[in-house]
């Protein structure tokens, strides 16, 4: 009994931590967000703990009717008329005091500061396409469903859609904010430790709304410079054979059509840029980790995995499969 009572208690208490939980924020605005969840927690508590004990008082402490329930009694009157006057102002009190609480935990919010790192952030079913994008060209480059950012250092997203409504949400970080067709919402956040942080579509898309996570890395700001560095550079060329032919089949086969892979001939645009899908840590928007056989999984039958995503299905020899998987897992 009591280990389960143990049991019980933890699994409540374990969602409390982790890699995607408001309650354990690594952010500036998330710790905000909570601050302000707390305190409007608090109020409401002793709000409804004060309720139950009148009501419980009043219950216990119940007179008989009186003989005539229609008199007034003038005294009894007006002691009400002020208590519930006085709650009325104690209502009006709380209700403004945590408007203001709620607008000034929004200036930590949706601060907006101008040197912060900025990406574009554009949602597709069901992925999540990200665009490092610098004055110079040769500093901006492409990549999919992993977001890099510095610790310490503001980071504005600029978020579109490419089909329907999507929303960005790194419970950890900061709250969420939609991405509409047609429209630019922006979003800033500052991760205040380094660590890896889930995100998740928060907006219903379509079939596959609940794969498409992503993965936020907060690196210190040197080696997130060092990454970047090595962002930039075109993808690695094959240095064996098997990946010689792999990367010719990633074209024949139709991969390109759909897949860029910098300083090659594929120059899709419609799926995930590739260029450096080997350092990846997860496949298919948060689906899998990223191994060679949930790749190789993924590459032969990627309905069966993600039933309505938009790749299809390629009719591949085992052969042709393994040179092609051989040939991604160089990019890294
Ligand atoms: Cu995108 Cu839900």
């Amino acid at each position: 009994m009591r280990t389960a009572l143990v049991l019980f208690a933890t699994l409540p208490l374990a969602a409390c931590a982790g890699r995607q939980s408001v309650l354990d924020p690594q952010g500036l605005q998330s710790s905000q967000i909570l601050h302000t969840i707390f305190i409007f927690l608090t109020v409401a508590a002793a709000v409804w703990i004060a309720v139950v004990v009148v009501l419980g008082v009043s219950m216990l402490r119940r007179k008989r009717p009186a003989d005539q329930p229609l008199a007034l009694h003038q005294g009894f009157e007006r002691t009400s008329g002020r208590v519930v006057f006085v709650l009325g102002l104690a209502t009006l009190v709380i209700v403004l005091g945590l408007s203001i609480v709620s607008y000034a935990g929004q200036r930590t919010i949706f601060a907006k500061d101008e040197n912060a790192l900025t990406l574009k952030i554009i949602g597709h079913q069901w992925w999540w396409e990200v665009r490092y994008e610098a004055d110079s060209p040769h500093r901006s480059f492409v990549t999919a469903n992993e977001i890099r950012i510095p610790t310490g250092q503001p980071v504005k997203v600029e978020l579109e859609s490419a089909d329907v409504i999507h929303s960005f949400w790194v419970p950890s970080l900061t709250g969420k904010m939609d991405l509409i067709t047609g429209q630019k919402n922006e979003l800033q956040f500052t991760a205040k430790n380094a660590g890896v942080y889930r995100g998740q579509c928060a907006e219903f898309c379509g079939l596959q709304h609940a794969h498409m996570a992503f993965a936020v890395l907060a690196l210190p700001p040197d080696e997130f410079g060092r990454w970047r560095d090595h962002e930039n550079q075109s993808a690695n060329s094959p240095t064996d054979q098997l990946g010689k032919q792999g990367e010719a089949l990633f074209r024949a086969r139709g991969c390109a059509l759909c897949h860029n892979i910098s300083g090659t001939l594929a120059g899709g645009q419609l799926g995930p840029d590739l260029t450096h899908i080997g350092s990846r840590t997860t496949i298919a928007a948060g689906t899998l980790p990223n191994t060679p056989a949930t790749l190789a999984a993924w590459i032969a039958d990627p309905q069966h995995i993600k039933p309505g995503t938009l790749m299809p299905k390629m009719p591949l020899q085992s052969g042709e499969l393994i040179a092609i998987l051989h040939y991604l897992e160089q990019l890294k």
